[in-house]
């Protein structure tokens, strides 16, 4: 970290920020003529979310959005990332309804954001797909992505001309893997080995149809700037001296192309996946004798065209992976023998909280130089960014006070000595929520909420005050 009278590591209006998602912190899931999501069903399943916990109060929001406020000027924030919930807008997730309460509720998060001159960033769809939708099909039908669109345009329409900064579709891997091949999110659907690369085209399809909507009818008079949220590990193969290096360099990248490469390929670099992982899903098919042409899908002619529908390149980041080849022999449909690669963590890495954690900061500042180098060096929001506490809570949470002035000076490196075009970074995440499948076991909030108390108090952890004391330092340099 640099000491005051350094030269500023940071750009000017650089986005200091800290993210949110709708189901995970807003609760009100039937207030005021919300739409159930599909969040609202797998939770209400038995078995299948840690000890039964579900978000129909989560940090109540949807109540306590003035609290959240206070958080965030506690913090200094310049920015804060939100999602909008569909079926709150649309609660049968078109048009034909608007439920003017939620359009009240979103319009005064945004009014009292800038009026606190903090800017909002707005994330249209993050996992709560409206219940009526999956019923017609969910993401595997061609016809969610219209649906999408038409969401979109009117959120651009009620909304843009305050936020400038949108995200259409959060994270469309852990979409489609966990909620359609792993069933491990909503809808908890396990057809493995089809049903993700579909759901991700769809979800690709979505985006693509929403930037060309912002781009011809609202970006002239609105000026923000559209992209999606992709999640990304860093991974790369163990260092050289342990025999069959080349196979596992060629599987790290084989993984990079199946994760980040998946969706950023076709927005990035090509409008269609890439070559590797085409090649190695209908080899795979072809081996296994499946009949059912390829399946990846083919983006068709006569649709928007997904490549150059970004603005900005948003990434959620939180961990690395060492990736040797190998794991693709075994008979079975799914993914993971689709790419043919394994991953493992490397021993000298921490576990901190959550088990698939290894705190790595290091790791993103390389992944900040490969987006570069290979998607065409575009602006980067980091738009999530965490470490999580489970068990015994520790409002002095030193390690994660740490993470974060680590991460951080990753970020000014990858700014500074690798010239990447990082314009943003957004913690994940303002407050402890509802982390999906694991309930509300894992916390990653800069302020612990108290599930347990009735007005689910609010206070800041030593890594939020940490937070704090680094944005004030940057924006003091800046100013
Ligand atoms: C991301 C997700 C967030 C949050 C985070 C921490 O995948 O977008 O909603 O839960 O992971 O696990």
């Amino acid at each position: 970290m640099p000491t005051s009278g350094e030269k500023n590591m940071f750009p000017r209006d650089f986005a200091w920020g800290a993210g949110t998602a709708a189901y995970q912190i807003e609760g009100g899931w039937q207030a005021d003529g919300k739409g159930p999501s599909i969040w609202d069903t797998f939770c209400h399943e038995k078995g299948r979310v840690f000890g039964e916990h579900n978000g129909d109060e989560a940090c109540n929001s949807y109540e306590l959005w003035e609290k959240d406020l206070e958080c965030i000027q506690q913090l200094g924030l310049t920015h804060y990332r939100l999602s909008f919930s569909w079926a709150r807008l649309l609660p049968d997730g078109t048009t034909q309804h608007v439920n003017q309460k939620g359009v009240q509720y979103y319009n005064k998060v945004i009014d009292d954001l800038l009026a606190c001159d903090v800017s909002p960033m707005v994330t249209l769809y993050h996992f709560d797909l409206p219940q009526a939708l999956q019923d017609g099909g969910g993401w595997k039908s061609a016809s969610t992505a219209t649906l999408f669109d038409a969401y979109a345009k009117f959120c651009f329409r009620t909304f843009g001309d305050r936020v400038k900064l949108w995200v259409t579709v959060n994270e469309p891997y852990v979409c489609a893997k966990l909620g359609h091949e792993d069933g491990l999110h909503a809808p908890g659907l396990k057809e493995p080995g089809v049903a993700a690369y579909l759901v991700g085209h769809n979800m690709l399809r979505a985006h693509a149809m929403a930037w060309h909507s912002y781009n011809s009818c609202f970006r002239a008079k609105q000026k923000g700037a559209v992209s999606l949220a992709l999640n990304s590990d860093w991974l790369e193969a163990p260092e050289a001296g342990g025999g069959a290096e080349d196979d596992d360099a060629d599987a790290a990248e084989r993984q990079l192309a199946f994760t980040l490469g998946w969706f950023a390929w076709p927005v990035f670099v090509t409008g269609d996946y890439p070559d590797v992982m085409r090649s190695a899903i209908d080899a795979r098919s072809e081996r296994l004798g499946w009949r059912g042409g390829s399946r990846l899908p083919r983006f068709e002619e006569d649709e928007p065209p997904v490549l150059g529908t970004a603005d900005f390149f948003a990434l959620n980041y939180y961990t690395s992976r060492k990736v040797v080849a190998g794991g693709g022999r075994g008979g079975t449909l799914c993914m993971k023998n689709d790419r043919d690669a394994r991953d493992v963590l490397d021993p000298s890495w921490p576990i901190c909280g959550v088990s698939w954690l290894a705190v790595v900061p290091c790791g993103l500042r390389k992944l900040l130089k490969y987006i570069k180098d290979t998607f065409n060096n575009p602006a980067v929001y980091i738009t999530e960014n965490g470490f999580s506490q489970v068990g015994q809570l520790q409002i002095e949470d030193v390690q994660r006070s740490e993470f974060y002035k680590d991460t951080i000076s990753e970020v000014a490196k990858a700014i500074q000595e690798d010239g990447v075009d990082v314009r943003g970074y957004f913690a994940w995440s303002l407050l402890d929520n509802f982390e999906w499948a694991d309930g509300f076991s894992v916390r990653f909030g800069l302020f612990h909420v108290d599930f347990a108390d009735a007005r689910l108090s609010r206070t800041i952890y030593r890594s939020g005050r940490e937070y704090a004391k680094i944005i004030s330092k940057f924006r003091c340099q800046s100013k």
